[in-house]
């Protein structure tokens, strides 16, 4: 099972759609490994977006990712990148597809609401950044069996 990191922006808790946007994952059937309300500090900021430094955008990025709590969590599932960055739709929220969270919930760019990791290796960086190793939990879920079909071994 892979493992991704999300994190509802502050628009979301704001805008009172973070309980709404959890609900999405869990009625899809990830399992959260871990969760918590936290302030990120600029520093925190600067090392999970510092690919992005040199972009005309990064400086308001880290003024609206440090400007009021957001809510991380790490989701745990088959394929959980790219099933997630579905979920989310395309990056600006005026352009992401009706049945996306950007896309149901979002006018603007730059406020969309939710961040995702794009691959394992920024999942595991950032899944790092955010959280410390005891914070992620393994458990067993009585619903998992009627999530996949592990019939072949493999969840299908
Ligand atoms: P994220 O990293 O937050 O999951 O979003 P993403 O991959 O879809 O987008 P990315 O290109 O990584 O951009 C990171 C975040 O920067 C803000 N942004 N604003 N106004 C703009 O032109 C602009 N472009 C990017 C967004 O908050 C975006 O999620
Ligand atoms: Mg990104």
């Amino acid at each position: 099972m892979e493992r991704t990191l999300i994190i509802l922006k502050p628009d979301s808790l704001q805008r009172g759609l973070a309980g709404r946007i959890i609900t999405r994952f869990e009625e899809k059937g990830f399992q959260f490994a871990a969760l918590k309300l936290m302030r990120v500090s600029r520093e925190l900021a600067e090392k999970h977006y510092a690919v992005h430094k040199e972009k005309p955008f990064y400086p308001r990025l880290i003024e609206y990712i440090t400007s009021s709590p957001v809510v991380v969590a790490v989701l745990q599932g088959n394929n959980a990148i790219a099933v997630s960055r579905k979920m989310m739709g395309a990056t600006f929220g005026s352009k992401a597809e009706p049945g996306t969270i950007r896309g149901d919930f979002g006018m603007s760019n730059s406020f969309n609401l939710i961040h995702g990791s794009d691959s394992p290796e920024a999942a595991q960086f950032e899944i790092g950044l955010y959280f410390r190793p005891d914070e992620l939990l393994a458990y067993e879920r009585a619903s998992e069996r009627w999530i996949y079909d592990m019939s072949g071994g493999e969840p299908e």
